[in-house]
């Protein structure tokens, strides 16, 4: 019975919401291990249309348990405003919504000095989403963070918030110019809120791994994408959480031993919001993305997305620092009335031909993207529903992205419905391991670089027999 991680192979706004509510039929936990309400999950069903930004779209499923995981910061105003709107639509949210004791909260204070810092940046500003995350992070690992359990102890919240409100509001006023935040005001706000989160606060690394032990089906829900990651990510313009699959393990209290299959969805083209390069970004001649009609405006800010060829050297690094087994190829009808679609398969820079993801901004904001070109479909694909009968053309889009990236394209969404997708061979959450080993051919001038893979197959998962660990990466 596997655990999956899925995370976004992008730039976030993949479409995860979608593909986590569909694998979220085959699982009994689904858990949020990073970020905060910065993120942004719709879902549609049928005519009703959710907006998730703190909460697991596992909530929308009966008799799941939601677990909102320690590597994530709550803001208590943002998570009540999201249970009140999924109540008031007929969404039960009671003891199925846990929240981790060690989960770090959001002050009104991360919140401000998000939006100053950025203010006082100007032109290198990151275009945060303004709802304190990389502010309520570096309280976290400035050892002066406070969490879900010490909202609980009013004696403690009492002395944490003094401490850490008198340095804020020496930042708030003498850096900023800004006016302080009274004491007594957000101390009675957050003992109100400690009093509200009671029910929900558990420790949740208990929960979670005798779940693990007793064979139950987790989906880690990831959010935000691979190239916002703090550590692979295109740093500075990335968020400060770990937005790729190494992150399920720190964010939620799970063992990497446990996890047997990383998703990464990823759009068929590509999307980004905020500040940072993006090589393969449309003139404005070339844009064909219809920003309504595709809904490729922030789900959390309403900001218009940018958007631009499908970039496969980005893809190959997503692949690599997630170790991806499957991809779910999202928003592939977007590209159907498109006659000609580009593809990037490597970089220029200085004359030189770059393939890897490269680690200077200054490289990947002045490369040259190299293209592949093919000959588009121009016919509707969103009432498919069986691969073969894609037109020959898309189907050749998807096998091409699949050799450059070296992973197999398991899942393919045509639209935001549940029912508009593609799926290529067994459901992926009860599949689990096995879907590591899919042959997925490499592309042309890569297989020199390929790492040895390991001789007679993944080796035996300790701690839960018959299970499998590790595997080959092919
Ligand atoms: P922050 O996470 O609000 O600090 O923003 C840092 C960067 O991450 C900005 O470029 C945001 O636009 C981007 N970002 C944060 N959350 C998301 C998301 O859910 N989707 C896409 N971009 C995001």
């Amino acid at each position: 019975m596997p655990s999956t991680v899925l995370i976004g192979g992008q730039w976030g706004d993949e479409g995860k919401g979608k593909i986590i509510d569909l694998l979220t039929e085959d699982v009994d936990f689904v858990v949020r291990m990073q970020g905060g309400s910065n993120a942004g999950h719709t879902v549609r069903i049928g005519s009703e249309e959710f907006v998730l930004h703190l909460i697991p779209s596992g909530i929308l499923h009966e008799n799941k348990k939601c677990i909102i995981g320690n590597g994530v910061v709550l803001d208590p105003q943002s998570l009540f405003e999201e249970i009140e709107t999924l109540t008031s639509k007929g969404v039960r949210v009671g003891e199925n919504l846990l929240i981790s004791e060690t989960t770090h909260i959001i002050f009104p204070y991360h919140k401000l000095l998000d939006v100053l810092r950025e203010k006082l940046k100007g032109s290198k500003k990151i275009g945060t989403t303004g709802r304190g995350i990389s502010p309520a992070y570096m309280d976290k690992v400035g050892y002066m963070g406070i969490r879900a359990i010490d909202l609980l102890d009013e004696d403690v919240l009492r002395e944490k918030l003094r401490t850490n409100l008198h340095e804020k509001n020496l930042f708030l006023t003498r850096v900023y110019d800004h006016e302080s935040l009274d004491f007594k005001e957000v101390f009675t706000q957050y003992c109100e809120y400690g009093e509200r989160m009671k029910p929900f606060v558990h420790d949740t690394a208990i929960i979670l791994n005798e779940a693990l032990k007793n064979n139950k089906n987790i989906l880690f829900e990831g959010a935000q994408g691979t190239l916002l990651d703090v550590n692979f990510g295109t740093y500075p313009y990335v968020t400060a959480s770990s937005t790729t699959a190494g992150g399920a393990c720190t964010g939620s209290a799970t063992g990497p031993t446990w996890i047997d299959l990383v998703v990464g969805v990823v759009k068929a083209y590509t999307t980004r919001v905020g500040s940072g390069p993006l090589p393969t970004e449309f003139p404005p001649e070339a844009d064909f993305v219809d920003r309504k009609r595709d809904r490729e405006y922030g789900s959390t800010t309403g900001r218009s997305r940018r958007c631009g060829w499908f970039d496969s050297v980005i893809l190959r690094h997503s692949v690599r620092v997630n170790g991806i087994g499957a991809v779910a190829l999202t928003k592939l009808d977007v590209l159907d009335s498109v006659p000609r679609i580009k593809i990037c398969v490597a970089y220029r820079y200085n004359g030189e031909l770059i393939r890897d993801f490269p680690n200077s901004m200054r490289v990947l904001g002045n490369c040259e993207p190299v293209y592949e070109e093919m000959d588009g479909w121009v016919t509707p694909t969103s009432d498919i529903r069986r691969y073969e009968d894609l037109p020959e053309n898309a189907r050749k889009y998807i096998e091409r992205l699949s050799e450059l990236i070296q992973a197999p394209i398991e899942i393919i969404s045509v639209g935001s419905e549940r029912s508009q997708t593609i799926f290529r061979g067994e459901p992926l959450v009860r599949r689990g391991s096995s879907a590591r080993h899919a042959a997925v051919r490499l592309p042309v001038g890569v297989e020199e670089r390929r790492g040895p893979t390991m001789a007679g197959g993944p080796p035996r998962r300790p701690g839960r027999p018959g299970g499998q660990g590790g595997g080959v990466r092919t």
